[in-house]
């Protein structure tokens, strides 16, 4: 089977292993999605795993990674072939392995003096836990995954079918902070999707000690707001979050949901079982996980208000 036939009956996955990403909730998120969309902004855009599954006119993947936005316009705009040159001369010429630290660190010294998007890929392939982050300086300060990451060959097929899905899109890239993003160009068949860092579990991305912004009650409160204003211009609106985590539950989310209730809560399920929410959808660490959207979707997996 040729790489674009696999394209076609597989979702793609991510090549960045990203935290938080969606790729195991696809199945259960794309089918909750509107069947015709204009423009789709991917608004907190991570790994690329929920956009570059989606069909619609125009794809805008937007995060306020600045450096990793850079990455993807150059999986973007560079040859697939070039790309893969690029990298494993890159671990040709660190000698890059699942042992050799030293060489982890001369690249990692390399990339932070002249930070070439495509090192950037080079680096979080054998970071630890594949992860990106940078201290306030902007250096990349994540240590080596010793014994554990490499540009192994799943990356790397992930790498390719990526780069070909996302030649084959119309796509804009954007890399602001979601309280400065335009929105005033969006109507009736566009469609937002937020994956935001959630507020009651920790990601390296919500800590604000990357030199990037954290994510706290204030950026929570201004999300809502923003998905009101979306709603009252009549552009639907789908918002992954968890109520629950943990023993902690999102109390900001919750009494929004009820202030709202032409909402519609779709309870995930990372197990694939078909329970509901009251039983079983808590997963292993006490997590409820939801997709919030102003639209009613066709799959019977949603309430309106929950009381706690
Ligand atoms: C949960 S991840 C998204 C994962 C993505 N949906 C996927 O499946 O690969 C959240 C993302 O939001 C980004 N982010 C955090 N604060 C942001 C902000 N204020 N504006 C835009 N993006 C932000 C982070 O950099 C991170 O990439």
């Amino acid at each position: 089977m040729g790489i674009t036939t696999q394209i076609r009956t597989k979702s793609i996955k991510s090549p960045l292993n990203y935290i938080g990403g969606k790729y195991k909730l696809l199945e259960q998120i794309l089918p909750l999605f509107p069947k015709e969309i204009n423009h789709f902004v991917d608004l907190f855009a991570g790994g690329c795993n929920v956009g570059i599954n989606v069909n619609a006119e125009k794809i805008i993947f937007n995060d306020n990674l600045t450096y990793l936005i850079e990455l993807f316009q150059t999986f973007h705009s560079k040859e697939l072939e070039a790309v893969i040159t690029h990298i494993e001369n890159r671990i040709l010429k660190y000698d890059l392995s699942l042992t050799n630290e030293e060489g982890y660190k001369k690249i990692r010294e390399f990339y932070n003096e002249n930070k070439n998007p495509l090192d950037l890929f080079v680096l979080i392939a054998y970071s630890f836990n594949h992860q990106i982050r940078f201290n306030n300086s902007h250096k990349f300060n994540n240590p080596f995954g010793k014994n554990r990451s490499s540009f192994n060959k799943t990356m790397k097929l992930n790498l390719e079918r990526f780069i070909v899905q996302l030649k084959t899109k119309n796509i804009q890239f954007s890399n602001v902070s979601f309280e400065n993003y335009d929105y005033s160009f969006l109507s009736k068949n566009d469609f937002v999707y937020c994956d935001p860092p959630y507020l009651i579990t920790t990601g390296s991305y919500n800590d604000g000690k990357r030199g990037f912004k954290g994510w706290n009650e204030k950026e929570e409160f201004d999300l809502l707001r923003i998905l009101n204003e979306l709603n009252s211009k009549s552009v639907n609106f789908a918002l992954s979050n968890v109520i629950e985590h943990k023993g902690k539950s999102n109390d900001i989310l919750i009494n929004w949901v009820n202030k709202n209730p032409d909402f519609n809560v779709n309870y995930l399920n990372k197990n694939y079982s078909n329970s509901n929410y009251q039983t079983k959808n808590r997963d292993k660490n006490g997590s409820v996980e939801v997709l919030i959207t102003n639209y009613k979707t066709s799959i019977p997996m949603q309430t309106t208000l929950f009381n706690f």
